[in-house]
């Protein structure tokens, strides 16, 4: 399988877009290249190999995705030579267009097919394409290069078969299928020996987890039991895929930590109905409140989407009125995007740009607010820190994350990545605590 070449190693530089799934798929592909005596660079004008690895959830992504290409062309055309490839969901989404768009690309993979990459880049017909969704592929054999940290990312699943009627990622990740448990194990046992302390279980509906009758409760608890892992966290789940063994593992099992990433998108039931998001808003109240009766004070946050086609300004109100009782700790708002081949992509678009920028501002606005306010509830606490390195500012500072995923700034006191230091909370942004060691 291995091919190392015989002449000197080629370079590749490898650029990352979108969800934390893609972070992890670039440290599959970095491993798969790596086997096959590829070195990395962070020098685009030193690699003999340029990909991005790219995103299509939303125009914008694809845009900045484009702009970047004609920026890396300049290398290729320094030197014919260098290979230039796209990668990710923007390769199944965009397909043969992208010929169009980017004729000069030498390779275009789809998220199942980075298996095959060192021969597609080795030679083959140009341009390389590989766009073909695979219902069993999970990579599950592969070991990925984690980069820096003392966190691993790990896709315990992949591919999506909600098809919520705004998002392309049933299209561009294909069917659902999970990583067989022992497999799952074996990665967090090999992330625990490489020197990491927390995991991340990685999916786009993760809680849709089921393999060797195996559910994603069952999941964490076998994760838990790994030793030497000290925290475990996993986005993103789905609402109606929430389980009771799921929130019993956020409540009674130490090293899961109490935080939950719950999409809400909208909190107009005809919202979401034309979403096709399989609850209600009612439906969705009681969930988080079952949360939060099992583990209190859970930090919970949220994403949302404003200006769906035919959202009413009473169906924005309902979502505002949403932000005020929910009291995220915090939220990722977007303006709705209209995404070929998907099902709302048919609807007309009935708020204008303006409209949509109005309504993301006030949501984001007053979630800021509400983040504050959740975060100087904090103060005075003692909170437990796992550190990640030292702190852009203030010099002689470290930043790590509380178990509840809210970054703090501390004084360096000598404690190395991965390290867990109690602090007392001091002072609170609407992103960021400040602390004192205890
Ligand atoms: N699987 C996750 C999230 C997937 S994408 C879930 O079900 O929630 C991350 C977020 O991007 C979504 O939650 C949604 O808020 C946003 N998003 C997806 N498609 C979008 C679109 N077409 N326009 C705007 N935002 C979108
Ligand atoms: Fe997209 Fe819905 Fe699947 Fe999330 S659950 S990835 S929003 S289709
Ligand atoms: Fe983007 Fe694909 Fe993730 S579309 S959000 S990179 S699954």
């Amino acid at each position: 399988m291995s091919a190392i070449p015989e002449s000197a190693p080629r370079k590749v530089f490898l650029e990352t877009y979108g969800c934390q799934m893609n972070v992890a798929d670039s440290e599959l592909v970095g491993g798969v290249l790596h086997r096959h005596g590829y070195l990395r660079t962070q020098d685009p004008a030193q690699a003999d190999v340029l990909l991005l690895n790219t995103c299509a959830i939303r125009e914008h992504a694809e845009e900045r995705v484009l702009g970047r290409l004609s920026e890396l062309l300049q290398y290729k055309h320094a030197r014919p030579s260098v290979q230039l490839g796209l990668l990710g969901c923007m390769a199944s989404h965009l397909r043969e267009h992208l010929l169009d768009r980017a004729p000069y690309l030498d390779v275009i993979v789809g998220p199942d097919g980075y298996r095959d990459l060192p021969s597609l880049l080795a030679d083959g017909v140009d341009p390389r394409v590989d766009v073909r969704l695979d219902r069993d592929e999970t990579y599950s054999d592969l070991t990925p290069d984690h980069g820096p940290g003392p966190r691993a990312w790990l896709t315990v699943m992949r591919g999506c078969d909600k098809f919520c009627t705004f998002c392309v990622v049933p299209f561009t990740r294909g069917r659902e299928r999970s990583l067989p448990p022992d497999a799952v194990v074996a990665q967090v046992e090999a992330a625990v020996a490489a020197g990491k302390r927390e995991v991340v279980f990685l999916g786009q509906t993760v809680n849709a987890y089921r393999a060797d009758g195996v559910d994603f409760g069952g999941l964490l608890r076998r994760a838990a039991a790994v030793d030497g892992l000290d925290r475990i966290r996993f986005t993103s789940p789905h609402p109606s895929e929430v389980s009771d063994a799921m929130i019993a593992a956020l409540a009674d099992e130490p090293k899961v930590m109490p935080y939950l990433h719950l999409p809400l998108q909208s909190a107009s039931d005809p919202v979401l109905e034309a979403m096709a998001r399989d609850y209600t808003i009612a439906q969705y109240r009681a969930l988080l409140g079952r949360v939060r009766d099992a583990v209190p004070g859970i930090a919970v946050s949220t994403d949302i989407i404003v200006g769906f086609p035919g959202e009413t300004e009473e169906d924005f109100r309902a979502t505002a009125d949403f932000l005020e009782e929910a009291r995220y700790d915090f939220a990722y708002q977007f303006k709705y995007s209209p995404r070929e081949g998907t099902r709302a992509y048919k609807i007309p678009d009935t708020v204008s740009e303006a409209e949509k920028g109005r309504r993301l501002r006030q949501l984001i606005e007053r979630q800021e607010e509400i983040s504050l306010e959740v975060n100087q509830s904090q103060v005075g606490r003692e909170v437990e820190v796992m550190v990640e390195g030292p702190a852009r500012r203030p010099p002689d500072h470290v930043v790590g994350k509380t178990q509840s995923f809210k970054t703090t700034v501390f004084r360096d006191v000598g404690a190395k990545p991965g390290e867990r230091v109690r602090v007392r909370v001091d002072s609170a942004g609407a992103h960021t605590l400040r602390a004192t060691p205890v």
